[in-house]
This record gives structure tokens, sequence and C-alpha cells, in this order.
């Protein structure tokens, strides 16, 4: 790979050794992927916030880095509310090692927006090349924004925040970004964001890591970010089309003449709402939207939880929602922000979660030890109300 003269300092120890390791990882991945140069981003997200994640290893890790972010850098959601960790039952012990990876991140200066959502700080734009890691965020940018980013690893979006840079290669190439299979959905109707989440379950399933181009929908902007998280996790989708919608669809106008065709059908959607008993609901997965808490309050007004009903957002977004979530918290719903119910510990005593999102349904057995249900956002205070 080509370094201009600058880099080769950097690699060479000429700035300190944090910033070597950190063009080391740069230069290692860029030779993996056979990228022939580095091209400068406008921003990073990294990943690998929360204790329960990275654990001691990771926070060890980090404590021995020593540089500042070059770009405009946002941490991943962590393991708890910054400021309520106490009312979501997180232990002090657990509290005080957060707070170290926390103050690890800033020494290193990495906003603390904690968010899997940071599209809503308006930090990117079409065209834009950026190192995101959250793989929700990295769906949303590429697909819905236009933006141009690989799947980054923790340790690769971090490198790449300290450097300012990333290996040319993947999803930053025009031309690797055009569809590998269409998804023809028989979706005529109305539904809600979760039925995305639901089609994003098993679509991902179906694409690997394949591009889809989806044929047969109409999402919003949040049934958009439901979709994309859900082929994320359930498999390892960072970019996806939708006819007419998304931007490099109009932009490009792809020929998808000869690519393998799979049909989904509402009623295969369908079969994954299944009515199991469950002990907690979460909501924000990702993390909500303005428009999303204000659904919310408004199916809560004037109604009383009798299940514990964790919301989850950003503290920028939280910030301008400040009516509906007084509402929501009048329910006696609780609405967090810098966290999640997957990468929070606490998620992990119930049996059984209800949720609205794909991504979160296909987590939380493994992450928190629970069952999953998925349902609407109806269903999901319908539930957290009875
Ligand atoms: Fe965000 Fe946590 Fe879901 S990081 S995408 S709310 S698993």
């Amino acid at each position: 790979m080509e370094l201009e003269r600058e880099d080769q300092l950097v690699l060479d120890g000429e700035f300190g050794e944090t910033r070597r390791l950190m063009m080391e990882i740069l230069v290692a991945l860029g030779k993996v992927f056979d990228a022939e140069r580095m091209i400068p981003i406008r921003s990073a997200q990294v990943s690998g916030a929360s204790y329960k994640t990275i654990g001691e290893y990771g926070l060890e890790w980090l404590k021995g880095l020593d540089a500042r972010a070059a770009v405009p850098a946002v941490l991943n959601p962590i393991g708890m509310d910054r400021n309520r960790w106490r009312e979501m039952g997180i232990s002090p012990d657990f509290a005080k090692k957060q707070a170290e990876v926390i103050s690890a991140y800033e020494h290193l200066g990495i906003r603390l927006d904690c968010t899997c959502t940071p599209y809503y700080l308006n930090m990117t734009q079409y065209g834009d090349h950026i190192s995101w890691s959250e793989s929700s965020a990295v769906a949303y940018s590429n697909s819905v924004i236009g933006a141009r980013t690989n799947r980054e690893g923790g340790p690769s979006a971090l490198a790449a925040a300290i450097i300012g840079k990333t290996p040319y290669y993947g999803l930053h190439i025009v031309t690797n970004r055009k569809p590998g299979l269409v998804i023809d959905v028989d979706g005529t109707g109305t539904y809600d964001t979760s039925w995305f989440g639901a089609l994003g379950y098993i679509a991902g399933k179906l694409a690997g890591n394949r591009i889809p181009y989806f044929r047969g929908i109409r999402p919003d902007r949040d049934q958009l970010k439901a979709l994309g998280a859900a082929m994320a996790a359930s498999g390892a989708v960072a970019l996806f089309h939708v006819e007419g919608i998304t931007p490099d669809s109009r932009v490009f106008s792809y020929d998808i003449t000869g690519l393998e065709t799979i049909p989904v059908s509402s009623r295969e959607i369908g079969d994954l709402y299944k009515d199991i008993p469950v002990d907690a609901v979460a909501i924000g997965c990702p993390h909500c939207s303005t428009e999303e808490l204000g659904a919310i309050a408004h199916q809560l007004e004037g109604n009383r939880v009798r299940k514990p009903l964790y919301i989850f957002t950003s503290r920028a977004v939280a910030g301008n929602a400040r009516n509906s979530i007084e509402i929501i918290e009048r329910s006696g719903a609780r609405v967090f922000s810098d966290t999640c119910m997957v990468v929070s510990p606490c998620m992990d005593s119930y049996q059984a979660v209800m949720v609205n999102s794909g991504k979160a349904f296909a987590y939380v057995p493994n992450m928190c030890g629970a069952a999953s249900r998925i349902g609407t956002l109806e269903e999901c205070i319908r539930v957290a109300c009875s």
C-alpha cells in the first residue's frame, strides 16, 4: 500500500507510540484487503464502549493509549446511563469500571455521545467517506444517507479516528456498492417499524454479506433504520438498496438483470410474531428518534405500566424530546440515554423480553440470556400496561 510521507513517519513512530500503533492497524487492514492507498475520512464512530462487552482486557488496552482523534468521533452506547445508572439497577462496581472506559475514550478525544444513531447528530452526508463501527449505524449511513464506510471493528474505527484516514477498499469504492441479490417483498398495506425489523431479520439471513436490493416496499426513515439494523444482526449486511427510495438506487439506476431473486412474503414475516409471556419490554434498538419518542408518548399518555418498560435513545435526541419523555415517564416507563438493552447488564435478570426491533429480537437471547418476542409498538405498549 502506498503511504504518504507523513503517514510513513507516523508508522515509523515519529509521532508517538499510540499513533504508530493506530497506523499499524490501518496498514495491516489495508494489506489484507489490497487497498492501494489511504483516504481521509470525515468522521468516526467507535464501538467497544460497554464494559459488559470489552471487559478488563479491553479497558487495560484503552488505558495504555495516548493520542487525540483527528476527526469528529463519537462513542457507541456504553453499559449504563451516565446519570441514572442506579435507577437501572447497575452495580457500583460495574459503574466504576464503565466510568474508567469512558474516561479512557475521553482522553483520546472521542465525544461521549454514546449512541448507535450518530446520524441524528448531523455528522455525515451523501458521498462522505467515514469509519463507523456499530453495525446498524454502518447500514444506515451507507444505505439511507449514502455515505461510505466499511463495517469497522472497534480498534480499526478508533485507529481511523486518531489518524483521520482509512484504507480505500470495500464499500468506499463505488463499484463495490452494486446489489448482489434482489429481495421481492409481497408487502402491500401499511406496516409499522417492527414489521420492517422482522423483514430485516429474515432478509439478513438470506443475504449474508451480500448487498440486497429490495422491491415492493416503501419504508420511511425509521423503518429503513429498523430494516438495516436487523439485517446487520441476522446477517452481515452493511449496505442495502430499496428501489426508488435509498439514494444510491436513485443515483445509479442499478442493472439487476440476472441477480438471484428471493421472494419474502408477509406471511413469513407475520410468523415471527409469537405470543409468548414476557416479564419486561424494551424499545429503542437502534436508539429512538424524536418521532419514535413522540409515538410512544402518544400511546402511553394517561396509561400506567405494570411491567418494566425501558426506552433507549441518545442524549442529544432526549434533549429535543423533553415533553415526550415527561409523558412517557409519568406512565412509570423509563427513558435511558447512553446505553441500550443489549450492551447494558440491566436486562440480564429477565426471562423473556418483548421488543419492537428485529435487531434486538436477534441479540437479546445471546446477549441478555432471555427469550425474545417481537411485536408492534402498539403491542409492546399494551403488554407493558397489562
Ligand atoms: Fe443500538 Fe444497542 Fe440496538 S447499540 S442498534 S440499541 S443493540
